[in-house]
């Protein structure tokens, strides 16, 4: 019987909150590796994950995986290239992948066309996963911020991409945003075996108290991630939380 499993975990600084969610990814990754040999994992952007970044990739961490069974992608890109200091790749490589021995990533291509590096990651997604036409992957592990307009990868209040249920990735063009952006679509993160939020700071107090409603019907992207059949898990810091 398909199940969402809901966890909130509210930890007393960002440190802990690293600890709280690399606690959770190394559960999902025992149970990956024990199962299927391998552990799928997909990293957003922002400043919010870093302080996660930089502990698994600290002694002790590095240890607790086995780097060589991890395959690394992205939830979202900006459409700019790899070296950018915004791409979202480049914020992972330097914090974390280049301080592991993490040989097996797959970025998403944001100095290529927009339309054509969607159709590009989406055909390495279904190669890697085995898709059949229709079909989704089920990734171990997506890791998501929420910015304060709610959004959560790059799909964002209102855009159409919320209600793509058929492509795996797209590209969307917002005009507050200096660059377009490439995106997994809500379908891949739904189906998802655990999706992590990450939230820190006041400034998440307010998306917060509607994000995290998710007793309502959902307003703001952040709310649509809802896992089928899989763990939501929400892990903020006590100043992202006004309870
Ligand atoms: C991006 C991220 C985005 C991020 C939120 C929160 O490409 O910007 O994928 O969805 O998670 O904007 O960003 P902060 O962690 O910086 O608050």
């Amino acid at each position: 019987m398909p199940t969402m499993h809901l966890s909130l975990y509210v930890t007393a600084d960002e440190e802990a909150m690293a600890h709280e969610a690399a606690a959770i990814i190394r559960d999902q990754y025992s149970e990956a590796i024990a199962k299927r040999g391998v552990f799928t994992i997909a990293f957003s952007g922002g400043s919010t994950p870093i302080p996660l970044y930089r502990l698994l990739s600290s002694p002790q961490w590095a240890k607790t995986l086995d780097w060589s069974k991890v395959i690394v992608y992205w939830t979202d890109e900006r459409c700019l290239a790899p070296e950018n200091e915004a791409s979202n790749y480049r914020l992972a490589r330097t914090e974390l992948l280049s301080r592991v021995e993490a040989t097996r990533f797959y970025r998403m291509k944001g100095e290529d066309a927009p339309q054509s590096a969607a159709e590009a990651y989406a055909k390495l997604l279904a190669d890697h996963f085995c898709l059949i036409p229709g079909e989704f992957p089920r990734f171990d592990c997506i890791l998501l911020g929420v910015g304060t307009d709610g959004h959560t990868a790059s799909l964002f209040p209102g855009d159409p991409a919320l209600m793509d249920t058929e492509h795996l990735v797209t590209d969307v063009y917002n005009p507050k945003l200096t660059t377009a952006r490439l995106t997994l679509t809500l379908p891949v993160l739904n189906n998802a075996r655990c999706c992590i939020f990450l939230a820190s700071g006041r400034i998440k107090n307010d998306v917060l108290s509607t994000a995290l409603n998710l007793m309502a019907a959902p307003i703001l992207p952040a709310q649509m991630v809802r896992p089928h059949n899989g763990k939501l898990c929400w892990v903020i810091d006590s100043n992202a939380y006004q309870g």
